[in-house]
């Protein structure tokens, strides 16, 4: 039996792909929701849209410090790993859920897999990284995307065996929703935009959006982007983001805030727009692989992939940098080639899972 563990938006996202191929196998399996994410355009959206089973066990943790979050998931998977006795548990990217579902299993002796190992930004200022890092240390197979990632894991003493690189999910998600998302929704005409005449904005990392000066200098290089092309920018705001932003007290000029997109509505945005601006991890992947220009608020990445092949630009948080960063990367041919795999992680991994026994 398979357990999966997911908690946030991008878990559901890049989950759905394995979680389509247990169905489609027909596997024995089950979904465990932590709650990390909660409001209907965080989390049950991506379960409607993309048809995915509902969780049998929901956690409902809740937002919360580090700890207190962490130490709720982990006594919440305690309780489901025992009843349940999982072959393999599943857990994918860097979230709290991730790191609290990988060491709660580790501890029972239940096998992990942990689908996206080997990123790194080397910036422990990044509650992710850490994540990341202890995630990987305590997974038994480790699906990298990619030769990079792989690499990462090996100069950390990894050994090699428990790799198996598969291309990241991600993939399989873009190329399994772009052709329903074309059929299901049309949200440039819903909000009066045309093809490659408007931005698209996503902020949320903790290091940005809880630290006022940084929050300050991207809402300023957003609205000098605006007036400078004179073309819409449009933001669906993470709740997080919006709370700071309410904090912040100041008002928006120029700038299209609205609610958090359902993956069909965002995945058409983003394959449509002029070039998007963002702090995620999943946006810089995503445009990436739909040839779309980004320029990445921050000051590292543990997607250097994307600034391998030219689709990515890193602009910092000032809004000068911002504003100059947007000017050379509108300027950009597409073209490049995506480096994330061929869309078939999600068989892979499970491939993979199948075979898993108990110790
Ligand atoms: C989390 C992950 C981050 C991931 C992001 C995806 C960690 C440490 N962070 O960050 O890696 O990139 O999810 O979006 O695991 N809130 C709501 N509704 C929700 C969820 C959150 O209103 O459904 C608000 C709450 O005020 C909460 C805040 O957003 O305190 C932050 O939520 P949290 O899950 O702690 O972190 P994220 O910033 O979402
Ligand atoms: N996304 C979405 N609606 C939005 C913004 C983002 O569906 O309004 C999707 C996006 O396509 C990507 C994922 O959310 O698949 C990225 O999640 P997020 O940026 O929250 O987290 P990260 O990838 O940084 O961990």
């Amino acid at each position: 039996m398979i357990g999966i563990i997911l908690g946030t938006r991008p878990e559901i996202i890049k989950m759905s792909p394995v979680i389509r191929e247990c169905e489609r196998r027909n596997l024995d399996y089950f979904i465990l929701h932590s709650g990390q994410h909660y409001s209907y355009e965080m989390d049950r959206v991506f379960f409607e849209e993309l048809d995915l089973p509902d969780p049998e066990y929901s956690l409902d943790v809740g937002s919360g410090t580090h700890a207190g979050q962490t130490a709720k998931i982990m006594t919440g998977v305690e309780d489901v790993l025992m009843k349940e006795s999982p072959d393999i548990v599943l857990v994918q990217g860097d979230t709290n859920t991730v790191m609290a579902g990988a060491l709660t299993a580790s501890k029972l002796h239940v096998q992990v897999g942990h689908i996206e190992a080997g990123l790194r930004s080397f910036n422990r200022w990044m509650p992710e990284e850490i994540n990341r890092v202890l995630t990987d240390h305590i997974s038994d197979h480790l699906f990298a995307p990619t030769e990079t990632a792989r690499k990462n894991l090996l100069a950390e003493g990894i050994e090699d065996p428990k790799i198996c690189m598969t291309g990241n999910t991600v993939v399989d998600a873009v190329y399994q929703n772009l052709d329903i998302s074309k059929r299901k929704v049309n949200v440039l005409k819903d909000l009066d935009l045309e093809p490659r005449e408007y931005f698209l904005v996503t902020a949320h990392r903790q290091e940005n959006v809880d630290n006022r000066a940084r929050l300050k200098g991207i809402l300023k290089g957003l609205e000098g982007v605006q007036k400078e092309f004179a073309l819409p920018v449009v933001f669906p705001v993470h709740p997080r983001t919006e709370k700071r932003i309410q904090e912040l007290g100041i008002g928006v000029d120029g700038l299209n805030l609205t609610k958090p997109f359902g993956f069909l509505e965002f995945l058409q945005l983003e394959s449509q727009a002029k070039l998007v601006l963002t702090d995620s991890g999943g946006v810089q992947e995503e445009t990436c692989i739909l040839g779309v220009p980004c320029a990445t608020m921050r000051y590292d990445t543990e997607r250097p992939e994307t600034l391998a092949v030219g689709s990515n630009i890193l602009v910092g948080t000032e809004s000068r940098r911002i504003l100059e960063g947007v000017r050379s990367a509108t300027t950009w041919k597409s073209g490049w080639k995506n480096p994330y795999g061929d869309g078939i992680a999600g068989k892979m991994i499970v491939m993979v899972c199948a075979a898993a026994r108990s110790r």
